[in-house]
């Protein structure tokens, strides 16, 4: 299925006027600025809609700036502080089933889902749906068959996100550009990587493993799988899956981490090793969290790849506010990653302040 996706506003300069404009939605619905004021005292134009948030789980770094900047916009474009209620599905797919159907049971406007698991989503669409009520899914996207449906049946259904092969090519793409003669240490012609995945059934952690690889191979470089191991998105798994990787393989060259988290483990278990970034191991991950541009600044991280968590709440908002409207939208909703190195993460970091 082609996705249509909406191209964010990209370059390092025209990145601080992306920030305040947002990325845009792909039906063209306005945002409406409720204005600040309005939506603190509860009379902006949306003050009377209610909306439920389900995210999968609360401890997660990338999720809690989703979230944050999500109830921030929803607020500034005129909705209640009061009326958004975020919960946290605590990564158990029961659980955020029975949130989603206390939304239900509450008449919320709109509901806005980060899946536990990806593959659960029929059954959320089918209870949401059933109950009338739009329906927004962020960050993990259901599968095509799922999507196809919304469309065939032309429910108030759609997906906001960004496509993780995207961000797994940049990330190859990064190790790439510093040429195979830096990155084969040993010299034996083939680069010698361990892989630090996210979660098992998540399609950014499939993609961004499989595509980061894919594009040391479309270079033409002959790869070597040291290691592949499952840290959940968790800095203090991938801390210790890496320490125990470098021992077993001390020819490690590449450390691939699916998100930053993982990898701000892999540099404590790199550095413990006695092993330096840029010099002796590269290692690269996904997110832009604000440490992690710090440490690409420093050159203690190769690079990242900037997983553009201002633009996409902005889009759940834009989506929210049209359906809450009665007006439709486009059933994907896509924003681009952005490649981050040395030489733009000072300025991807200073758009985030
Ligand atoms: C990814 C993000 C990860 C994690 C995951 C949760 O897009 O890069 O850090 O938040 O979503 O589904």
């Amino acid at each position: 299925m082609k996705k249509k996706k909406i191209l964010c506003v990209l370059t390092a300069a025209a990145m601080s006027i992306a920030m305040l404009a947002g990325c845009g939605n792909s039906s063209g619905g306005s945002s409406d600025a409720g204005g600040d004021t309005a939506a603190a005292s509860g009379s902006g134009e949306y003050a009377d809609k209610k909306v439920g948030v389900c995210i999968y789980q609360f401890a997660d770094n990338f999720m809690t700036l989703f979230r944050t900047e999500l109830e921030n916009d929803l607020v500034s474009k005129g909705f209640s502080k009061d009326n958004i209620t975020i919960v946290d599905g605590a990564n158990d797919q029961a659980t955020q089933t029975n949130q989603i159907q206390n939304f239900i049971t509450q008449g919320v406007d709109v509901i806005i889902v980060n899946p536990v698991n990806s593959s659960s989503a029929a059954a959320i669409t089918d209870l949401v749906t059933a109950a009338n009520i739009p329906l927004v899914y962020i960050n993990r996207e259901p599968d095509a068959d799922e999507e196809k449906r919304w469309a065939d049946n032309n429910w108030n259904v759609t997906y906001v996100g960004c496509d993780a092969r995207q961000s797994g090519t940049m990330q190859g793409e990064i190790i790439v550009d510093l040429g195979k003669e830096t990155v084969d240490l040993n010299g034996d012609g083939k680069i010698q990587y361990i892989m630090i995945e996210g979660a098992p059934e998540n399609v950014d952690a499939q993609y961004r493993t499989e595509f980061s690889v894919k594009a040391l191979q479309d270079a033409g470089w002959e790869v070597d799988c040291l290691d592949d191991q499952v840290g959940n998105w968790d800095q203090a798994t991938a801390q210790q899956l890496v320490a125990n990787s470098l021992s077993a393989h001390p020819d490690t060259e590449v450390v691939f981490c699916n998100n930053d988290a993982m990898a701000l483990g892999a540099l404590q278990s790199i550095e413990a090793a006695g092993r330096t970034v840029g010099k002796d191991i590269y290692l690269v991950g996904v997110d832009a969290l604000t440490e992690a541009l710090e440490d690409v600044i420093a050159g203690k991280m190769t690079g990242t790849v900037f997983n553009d968590h201002i633009a996409q709440s902005h889009s759940t908002s834009d989506a929210a506010i049209n359906y809450v409207k009665g007006s439709t939208n486009e059933h994907y909703i896509g924003c681009d990653y952005v490649k981050v190195k040395s030489d733009n993460a000072q300025s991807i970091l200073d758009s985030l302040k």
